[in-house]
């Protein structure tokens, strides 16, 4: 039987409170890992983290809330990962959000923002986590969640694009310079189904309709779900991927091959 046991390990993860990071904490807690999430609602809004991986494993999970762009709040966290389970094994670093201005429009503090939280706190979070990752056994594993913006993208959503890309150099240099004790990979979501983007549709006229104009627009003809990029993370940690290191995988159902 093909099976992933990652009962061993433990996983931090960013942003695991909605959408995408619940689906990656259900595919590890299904995994049999420890986690330990961050996000920035309270214990009590993170009712629904805590649910899942209840369900899931006999593991129960850490909670810190935190945010990622204040260095203090990551030192915190990983301090209290650590303090919890005494080791890291799999940093899964997956907070960030869309921010939707032009390359014009844009104020010094949306790009600053946006740099901070979809780029430089992951870097942060990697430096901070590097002790634990390159000591743990059978080495370490940084899963860095890009966007398919870092492929192919839209107008008015400069400094997210920007920002996504260049998370694939970090994921090559983190390579370059923490292999082989820690392997570094990225994932590289498509257009995946949200409440976030549940709401955007809802901005529509006709909600049903541009959602059906936009699933038609993929060759799987859907949306992808949040369990399947946590399926992702959950493989992408496992020994079966031990050869894969320095690359963002793109996992779109097919949406950058269509021409137009
Ligand atoms: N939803 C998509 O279609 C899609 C596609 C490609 C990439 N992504 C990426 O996936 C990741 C998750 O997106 P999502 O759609 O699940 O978003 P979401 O808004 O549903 O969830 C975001 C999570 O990140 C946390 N978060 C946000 N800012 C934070 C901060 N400053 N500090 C700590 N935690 C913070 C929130 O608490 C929440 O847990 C993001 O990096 C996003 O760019 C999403």
């Amino acid at each position: 039987m093909f099976t992933i046991d990652l009962s061993e390990k433990v996983v931090l993860l960013t942003g695991c409170t909605s959408g995408i990071g619940l689906g990656i904490a259900r595919q590890f807690a299904r995994a049999g890992a420890s986690l330990a999430g961050c996000g920035l609602e309270t214990p009590e809004q993170a009712g629904e983290f805590f649910e899942i991986v209840r369900q899931e494993s006999s593991q129960e999970p850490l909670y810190v809330q935190a945010d990622v762009t204040k260095p203090d709040d990551l030192a915190r966290f990983v301090g209290a990962t650590i303090a919890q389970f005494g080791r890291i094994d799999v940093l899964a670093s997956n907070a960030g959000t869309n921010v939707f201005a032009g390359a014009e429009a844009c104020t010094e503090d949306e790009w600053d923002m946006n740099l901070n939280l979809n780029l430089a706190s992951h870097w942060r979070l990697a430096r901070l986590c590097k002790p634990c990752l390159e000591t743990a056994p059978g080495g370490g594993v940084i899963v860095v969640n890009a966007s398919c913006h870092a492929y192919s993208s839209i107008a008015g959503c400069f400094p997210y694009n920007v920002a996504k890309t260049a998370l694939m150099g970090l994921v090559r240099s983190l390579t370059l310079e923490w292999s082989p004790a820690i392997r570094t990979v990225g994932v590289a979501p498509g257009f995946i189904d949200t409440r976030l983007n549940e709401a955007w549709f809802n901005t529509f006229p006709d909600p049903a309709a541009e959602r059906a104009r936009t699933e038609a627009q993929f060759p799987m003809h859907r949306l992808g779900t949040p369990d399947e990029i946590g399926g992702w993370f959950v493989f992408l940690s496992s020994d079966y991927a031990r050869f894969a290191a320095g690359q963002t995988y793109l996992i779109d159902g097919g949406r950058n091959v269509v021409m137009m």
